[in-house]
């Protein structure tokens, strides 16, 4: 029944099983009667748990006597937003260092989209108008617009797009020593930005980089006057275990995008971050950032506003980072000796696993079992997020909501397992 539905308008019919009717928690209920265990807060979103009223309530407020305002007139809750993000999300070393501007917008693709116009933008302000390429990581993903897919290298996801996407240089996405080199080579002086997830996520399934990798970098652009733009769509306001992903590798970006968990699921928003001197170069030559129609809209910002004070007044970025501990500790004990589990790895409720089929061999199932992971999980009620690309062919993260609780941890790992244990033995049969 839900199939026949689904498949009347899907472009790919998918193998979800089940229609979603509203959710509770870390709880999705379905309409035939069933919970799902949501183990990645719908697409590493939903971080104050689902069916929260107070966000009804602040929808509700914002909708009364209020429809559309054109994106560049001031708002209470646009104003309200705006100072809460800069005042008390962007840690006080970010602070310093200036990042005190910010430009709304309605997700993750366009946040980063409009970093890459704010970098080009940065450059021609300066009479540098060679420089337009944005280095990325060999192993990322940005967006699925035509320009964040450019810059990104999720190859399963650029595949098609091919002859459409601009040749923007790609960088080692792990070794220090290899990135510079790569950064080198792509000649510094053609380069408007780098743009870097401070973990990369749904291409790499939570793949951190050497521990010098950020800082380094971070020098490499300052020197070479190169925007560093984090892309923090999927680490930002407390996914971590810190309000923003980068404070656990080294000093500010010059750019920082976020969409996700700003909105926790409950409303399409993202914020473009950037520093003074950044702003500065474009007020000086009379440029601004072009706005979509739907940037900072009424609902969206109060909605986020509510949300960032729910984070806040439940202490929930801690939260974040004592309940990954505990999420962690039991990845590391269902999986550390598990045949086809290669690595473990994330932070805070950013965890991920890459899945092999041989460790010692270093073989894998090529993409294959990742699929079969997730179709095997949805069977036991519970959603885990697909991940993986290239370099790292099959893998799968958890991003739960940050009030999981342990209980509710044990029941994931568990599922996870038998998950795994099912969709290889089906592949090997
Ligand atoms: C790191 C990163 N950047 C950008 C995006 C694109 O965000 P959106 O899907 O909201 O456009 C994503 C989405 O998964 C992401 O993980």
């Amino acid at each position: 029944m839900v199939a026949e539905r689904t498949s009347r308008y899907n472009f790919t019919p998918g193998p979800v099983p089940f229609v979603v009717s509203g959710g509770e928690g870390v709880f999705l209920h379905t309409t035939d009667g069933r919970k799902v265990l949501d183990g990645a807060g719908g697409a590493i979103v939903a971080n104050i748990g689902y069916g929260r009223p107070e966000i009804a309530e602040a929808a509700k407020q914002a909708l009364t006597g209020m429809g559309y305002v054109a994106p560049l007139w001031p708002t209470e809750n646009r104003l309200r937003l705006i100072e809460r993000i800069l005042d008390r999300w962007v840690p006080a070393a970010a602070g310093e260092a200036g990042l005190t501007r910010c430009f709304l917008v309605s997700g993750g693709s366009e946040s980063v989209d409009t970093a890459m116009r704010v970098a080009r933008q940065y450059q021609v302000a300066k009479g540098r108008t060679e420089r337009w390429r944005v280095a990325g990581r060999a192993t990322s993903y940005h967006g699925a617009t035509i320009a964040t897919l450019s810059v990104a290298n999720h190859d399963r996801r650029r595949q098609p797009f091919g002859p459409m996407l601009a040749d923007h240089p790609k960088i080692d996405p792990i070794s220090t020593e290899a990135a510079i080199k790569d950064l080198e080579a792509a000649n510094p002086e053609t380069l408007a930005a780098v743009i870097l997830e401070p973990i990369v996520g749904s291409s790499g399934a939570a793949l951190i980089s050497e521990s010098d990798y950020w800082s380094t970098v971070r020098q490499f652009c300052t020197d070479h006057d190169i925007l560093l733009i984090a892309d923090e769509v999927m680490t930002a306001y407390g996914r971590t275990g810190t309000r923003m992903g980068f404070e656990h590798f080294g000093p500010a970006p010059d750019v920082l995008v976020g969409g996700k968990g700003l909105g926790g699921g409950y409303a399409a928003i993202g914020a473009v971050l950037a520093k003074e001197f950044v702003a500065e170069a474009l007020a000086e030559v009379g440029d601004s950032i072009m706005f979509f129609t739907f940037s900072g809209l009424e609902v969206s910002v109060a909605i986020a506003d509510r949300v960032l004070q729910i984070l806040e007044d439940e202490d929930l970025v801690n939260r974040a980072a004592k309940m990954g501990a505990v999420l962690r500790a039991r990845l590391e004990e269902e999986f550390a000796d598990h045949p086809h589990v290669g690595d473990i790895r994330g932070l805070g409720l950013m965890q991920g696993l890459e899945l092999v089929k041989d460790r010692e061999a270093g073989t894998t199932f090529g993409g294959a079992l990742t699929p079969a992971i997730i179709g095997e999980a949805f069977k036991r009620d519970c959603w885990i997020y697909p991940a993986g690309s290239a370099r790292v062919p099959d893998g799968m993260m958890f991003g739960p909501a940050f009030i999981i609780s342990e209980s509710e941890i044990d029941q994931l790992v568990s599922i996870t397992r038998e998950s795994i244990d099912a969709a290889v033995a089906g592949l090997q049969s």
